[in-house]
């Protein structure tokens, strides 16, 4: 036998066991995000590496480490999308999107990010992703914030809590970069291996150190919020009295400052306890500077991403994922005409009851066996179709999920038997892929 090949480290299979919580949340995010106006776009997952050096920052551990950058046969530098900010940015740009619209977009697909992998941090990653590009704020902030907290309240999600901090502008930031340049100067002896590297290109991100042995000092240092400008300020308390108005709670954390370098005034996670320490599910702020930077006209955005495996993993916790979609019916068939007739039949079927999942059993096997997978597949009757059927023109039909014997159906009244039928039959049970998993568990 040839060696099987081996998934790439980071990068998962979403099997169908799995996909039920994933497609819940799609479809709610979907719903959410375009009811409040959001329209959906696609953007490549490869884009030039120039893109997110300019945009995400050269000095930032994503930049500097974790891109999945290549030269194609044509000799150009390309990146696997890290995020998807950067390249929603470019697509209005490119396609003249901007010029003085205002655009509420989401995107949803797979990021890629060279990480260290552990539970929660992969190196594909799935983002569903919400930008709002030309609205100053900030009460575009307030609403959106109030997006994610519709999501969690209808994916009932209750242990995720908001952080919230303003970077203010560029020109105020400089100056407290500088400030705390000055200070961790001034313990440089007391810095980690990282945090002395990060001391000369972004030095902020200094506050956000996981080191526990840094804590003390980070605690210590000089606060951003001491240095917003006047604008930034008022910027900041009108959002926080929005989100009163809107009954949102949310904690001030003065370091919280992003990993990213195109962000000014707002940002914002949602935090969890329940994922251990990849705790952010959903993250964003504002990028004023960023459609100009990328060469547009100036225009004030804000966005935000929430990472779907986590997202997935407490909707998993928290047992709030629908069960997956099981057939309703499966068609038992003995005999080679009965074939052409079930192959026939269930094509009619699906006309008639549209929404109802109809299987038929493929590739033979006798009338025991073909029931054995008419119950593992979860639907709740079963029809007959043999040769003496065919001869009486009817179907057997023949309830699964409770003790009750075989009756006929003319063809013709098949469709509304059914109907009636499953009306008042018990649900259906977990079915298709996952049981087979359930089933090949217990051996
Ligand atoms: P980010 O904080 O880098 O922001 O990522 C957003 C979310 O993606 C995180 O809160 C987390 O849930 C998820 N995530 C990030 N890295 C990983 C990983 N390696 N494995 C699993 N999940 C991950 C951005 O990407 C910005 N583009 C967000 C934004 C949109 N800002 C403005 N607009």
């Amino acid at each position: 036998m040839s060696r099987s090949l081996q998934p790439i480290r980071g990068m998962n299979d979403v099997l169908p066991s799995e996909i039920g919580a994933w497609q819940q949340l799609e479809r709610t995010a979907r719903a959410a995000f375009e009811s409040y106006g959001y329209e959906e776009i696609r953007v490549p997952i490869v884009e030039q590496t120039e893109l997110f050096q300019r945009s995400i920052g050269e000095h930032t551990d994503i930049v500097e480490k974790e891109m999945y950058s290549f030269r194609d046969a044509g000799g150009d530098a390309l990146t696997l999308r890290p995020e998807a900010t950067a390249g929603i940015v470019r697509a209005a740009i490119s396609n003249g999107l901007l010029r003085g619209a205002r655009l509420k977009l989401w995107c949803s697909g797979p990021m890629f990010r060279h990480e260290r992998p552990q539970k929660g941090r992969y190196r594909q990653f799935y983002q569903l992703d919400v930008e709002a590009l030309g609205f100053a704020g900030p009460d575009i902030d307030a609403e959106l914030i109030a997006l994610g907290a519709r999501l969690w309240r209808e994916l009932k999600l209750t242990r995720v809590r908001l952080l919230l901090n303003s970077l203010g502008t560029p020109a105020a930031r400089a100056v407290y970069r500088e400030r705390l340049v000055e200070f961790f100067q001034a313990h440089e002896a007391a810095l980690d291996e990282d945090s002395r590297r990060r001391l000369s290109g972004n030095a902020l991100r200094i506050l956000d150190s996981k080191n526990p042995q840094m804590r003390a000092l980070i605690e210590r240092a000089p606060v951003l919020t001491e240095y917003l400008d006047p604008e930034s300020q008022a910027h900041f308390a009108q959002l926080q009295a929005n989100l009163d108005a809107l009954g949102i709670p949310y904690e001030i954390n003065p370091r919280l400052v992003r990993g990213l370098d195109y962000y000014s005034r707002t940002v914002f996670e949602w935090v969890t306890d329940a994922l251990g320490a990849q705790d952010a599910v959903c993250s964003g702020g504002r990028y004023d500077g960023l459609v100009a930077q990328l060469g547009g006209e100036p225009t004030p955005a804000i966005g935000f991403a929430l990472g779907v495996e986590r997202v997935a993993e407490l909707m998993r916790q928290a047992s709030s994922a629908a069960a997956p979609a099981v057939p309703e019916l499966y068609i038992v068939v003995g005999g080679e005409r009965a074939e052409r007739e079930a192959l026939r039949l269930a094509e009619l079927l699906r006309d008639a009851l549209p929404g109802r999942g109809v299987l038929v059993n493929l590739g033979g096997g006798n009338f025991k066996a073909q029931f054995r997978r008419a119950d593992r597949s979860g639907a709740r009757l079963a029809l007959v179709l043999g040769d003496g059927e065919l001869e009486r023109g009817v179907a057997g039909v023949k309830p699964l999920r409770r003790e009750a014997g075989q009756s006929d159906c003319p063809l013709e009244l098949l469709a509304a038997r059914i109907s009636s039928l499953l009306a008042q039959e018990p649900p259906a049970k977990a079915a298709g892929a996952a049981a087979a998993a359930d089933d090949l568990r217990r051996g």
